[in-house]
């Protein structure tokens, strides 16, 4: 992944890119990234703030043979990625605190690091691909209002710039490996040991804030479709479909 590279100094947004390259047939890997984005975007509809100089937007163009409904399971393979990429550069600065919020946000000393935003292409029942766009923030110093007590980079973390390139190889090389795993079993069997190791929330209890229930809990792990596994006070245990609920911490 990550073979043949798109670089923008300022584009609207890489996500928007990679989706408009795959409807004009590019290969799977392709990778767009960009300085700074005008109309970064965010999940349920946000809005992502990318100035230039100082963090990642990048996103990558896949072609799964795997059916719609296991795309979601991607987002996770990425978020284990990053997980691992930033820690293989030292620029956790040897803080053990980066961690997976499940299901696909990195947190760091308890405040996002990182977003991720998947977006499927289909026709008729086929995947036809999938975006799937990656936002670190490396050297930012200052976020919008909404987000200032919540966010953070790595730059405010490790108390040093970090170089950008270096940390998009290490991501992107850990990606392939775990995409390949994934692709092997069609599901997370053979990375949800490692990915629940990550989880900020493992062992902790969680507020599960369904639809239709809302109740307390114990986060476990994920087993092989990316569900979250928790233990109820009841002692009986769920798995949550990160679609149906949000999980706080309690
Ligand atoms: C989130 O809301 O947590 C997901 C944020 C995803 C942001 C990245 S930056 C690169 C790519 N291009 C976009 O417009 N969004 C994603």
């Amino acid at each position: 992944a990550g073979r043949n590279i798109v670089y923008y100094d300022s584009v609207d947004s890489t996500n928007l890119r990679i989706k408009q390259m795959g409807d004009e047939g590019a290969p799977e890997g392709t990778l767009a990234v960009a300085d700074k984005q005008t109309a970064g975007r965010g999940r349920r509809g946000r809005s992502w703030d990318s100035p230039s100089g100082s963090s990642i937007y990048m996103s990558l163009l896949l072609r799964p043979k795997i059916e719609p409904d296991q795309a979601p399971m991607l987002t996770l393979v990425m978020a284990l990625s990053v997980a691992e990429g930033i820690m293989d550069c030292g620029d956790s600065c040897g803080n053990p605190d980066v961690k997976i919020k499940w299901p696909n946000d990195i947190i760091i000393n308890g405040k996002k690091l990182v977003g991720i935003l998947t977006e499927m292409s289909t026709q008729i029942d086929y995947i036809n691909h999938v975006t799937i766009g990656v936002g670190i923030n490396v050297n930012l110093t200052e976020f919008p209002e909404e987000i200032r007590e919540t966010a953070t980079s790595l730059r405010l973390e490790c108390g040093h710039v970090v170089k950008r390139a270096p940390l998009i190889a290490a991501v992107m090389k850990r990606f392939e490996q775990n995409y390949t795993v994934f692709l092997e079993h069609g599901d997370l069997s053979g990375l949800k040991e490692r990915y629940s190791e990550l989880l900020v929330n493992k062992d902790r209890e969680v507020r599960i804030l369904g639809a239709k229930e809302q109740y307390n809990a114990y986060a476990l792990g994920i087993n092989q479709t990316g569900e979250l596994i928790v233990r109820k006070e009841d002692g009986t245990e769920e798995a949550v479909y990160a679609g149906e609920v949000s999980v706080r911490g309690v």
